[in-house]
């Protein structure tokens, strides 16, 4: 890819003008000004509608910002990814996630090698198994069938299909129950095998490396679980999967190279729920239904593939965070589900996006000065609206929201959805035109309020609104639509990491806290007090040892 700084462009210098022009402008003006600003600021993708006008911004600005994204060479970089070429260049590797869910089947070549083959090769046997388990041919020790299903995994190898399980929960086969342990926290696992049954338990020991060290933990404790609640080692064949680019390691861990399924480095950790890490996903809901999010996402990566800049969602979301985070000083993000079923959506792209994008070095090696990736967080509506909304709606931050809902739902009932969704729009419009002085006043002059009390109280009840949102409405929450809502988001992430000339498929800032809690295990390991830190490592680590001997 082309090491372009983005900040030396001419567009780059054309939107700081534009935001100079557009900062006094309010969000209610621009609707004002422009009848049709729906009409030209949305879009609609099979059945997902991409409401993007609640932003501050107009014409001009959305044409600099595609402006923007030429200057940055994103087409020839977006083509690189899809055809295999190293992107991630610190690791020496393609990028090629979007392979996995290559329905058309055209080869695609990494290293002068078409995956495809391999690709449907473990496709093909996530069918087969997952096949098994489902019907209740895969036996336990015993000859029970299946019934419990627990994954081990921690990061990409979790927060992928933990949230897509909860997801698409409507398609789940009842026989079955899926549990997820990531944390190295003994109470995680502890509290699951609480609820499983030896005879009837499947594990997924799902690691990228098998070397991470919570899921080697939990796994070795969840096999040492099994052995102490009557299974053999011979019995292990039938209660543990592995799910790995690391054979050897399987191996060394003691599960047979038929309970292996395999993925390969260019497939990155957060992005690998399409690989045979989405072998939990595939035995929870049905292969079948595995396939459809697959086809959901290969849509969205023909629509982000081939449509121009303008219409193209993801490099609109992209382009639009960019205008949020780096002329209007936005620092996070928040991706508000109105959707209880998409309760981990916030967290599954709290990694996909913090860890992708979270850098401050260019690709030249160079500190950026401009920022980057901002902070993701976020949590169904409408219990946020009821914590933190206060914030969004009348705090110092600028934070821009992702709104997300059904029209409609899995479970009617009443006029629940209804309620819903009138909070999310109402939501979205509030924090566009607010309330100014003039209406608080008024409705408290309504209310019978006395003149004084009015004055004391009115300027707390001001709303400045100007607040933006994006607002993404599906038909249902299908398999399909999940699979093009989140390959939209991993596109918009990959949009943003271009521009900002980062590289956004590597994690180097995770190994620093790795290293030295490898350091500080031995000696967590006798009563000796430890000297070798700083006063407060020091302090904390013998104070630990104080305490926990009583
Ligand atoms: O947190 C760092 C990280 O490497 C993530 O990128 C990854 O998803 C996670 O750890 C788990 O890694 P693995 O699948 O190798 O166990």
């Amino acid at each position: 890819m082309k090491n372009i700084n983005p900040v030396e462009t001419g567009a780059w210098k054309k939107l700081e003008r534009l935001y100079n022009a557009m900062e006094s402008k309010h969000l209610k003006t621009l609707f004002a000004e422009d009848p049709e600003r729906f009409k030209k600021f949305s879009l609609q993708f099979e059945s997902i509608l991409i409401d993007y006008s609640k932003n501050i911004l107009d014409e001009a600005v959305l044409n600099a910002l595609v402006e923007l994204a030429e200057a940055c060479e994103l087409e020839d970089a977006i083509e690189k990814m899809f055809t295999g070429d190293t992107i991630n260049q610190l690791e020496n590797r393609a990028v090629l996630h979007t392979a996995l869910r290559n329905r058309s089947n055209e080869p695609v070549y990494a290293n002068g090698t078409d995956v495809m083959p391999e690709v449907n090769r473990i496709l093909g046997q996530m069918q087969e198994f997952s096949g098994k388990v489902i019907s209740g041919a895969w036996k336990g020790y015993t000859g029970k069938p299946i019934k419990y299903l627990v994954n081990i995994g921690i990061g990409g190898s979790d927060l992928g299909p933990y949230m897509v399980t909860e997801a698409l929960k409507p398609y789940q086969k009842e026989h079955l129950q899926v549990f997820y342990v990531s944390n190295i926290d003994s109470t995680h696992l502890i509290e699951t095998l609480k609820k499983v049954d030896p005879e009837t338990t499947l594990f997924f020991i799902a690691s990228k490396t098998f070397t991470t060290q919570e899921t080697m933990t939990n796994a070795a404790t969840a096999r040492k679980w099994f052995l102490q609640h009557g299974g053999t080692e011979e019995d292990v064949a039938k209660h543990f999967v592995a799910i790995s680019t690391n054979r050897e390691a399987v191996k060394e861990f003691g599960i047979a190279g038929e309970n292996m399924f395999v993925f390969w480095d260019w497939v990155g950790g957060r992005y690998s729920l399409w690989s045979s890490i989405g072998l939990s996903i595939a035995c929870t809901i049905g292969f079948e239904n595995f396939v459809a999010l697959l086809e959901g996402a290969y849509a969205m990566d023909e629509h982000f593939r081939k449509t121009p800049f303008r219409k193209n969602v993801p490099v609109l979301l992209g382009l639009i965070g960019i205008w949020n985070v780096n002329f209007l000083g936005a620092r996070s993000e928040a991706i508000l589900p109105y959707d209880q079923y998409l309760h981990r959506f916030p967290a599954y792209f709290q990694q996909g996006n913090m860890e992708s994008n979270g850098k401050s070095v260019d690709r030249n090696g160079n500190q950026v000065t401009y920022q980057t990736g901002p902070v993701i967080w976020g949590e169904p509506g409408t219990n946020g609206q009821h914590a933190f909304y206060q914030l969004i709606h009348q705090g110092t931050q600028l934070i821009p929201c992702d709104f997300l809902a059904a029209a409609t739902t899995h479970n009617p009932e009443g006029d629940h959805h209804e309620k819903l969704l009138s909070n999310f729009f109402a939501q979205t419009e509030a924090l566009m035109n607010g309330k100014t002085l003039e209406e608080v006043k008024a409705e408290l002059k309504k209310e019978g309020l006395p003149e004084e009390a009015i004055k004391e109280l009115a300027p707390f009840k001001v709303f400045t609104g100007n607040r933006p949102t994006n607002s993404i409405l599906y038909q249902k929450l299908d398999p399909r639509t999940l699979g093009s809502l989140i390959a939209m988001y991993e596109h918009k992430i990959f949009t943003q990491g271009v521009i900002w000339n980062i590289f956004s498929f590597d994690q180097w800032g995770v190994e620093l806290g790795k290293q030295l809690a490898g350091k500080v295990l031995p000696e967590l390991k006798n009563d000796l007090e430890v000297s070798a830190h700083d006063s407060s490592t020091n302090g904390l680590i013998n104070a630990y040892k104080a305490m926990r001997g009583k």
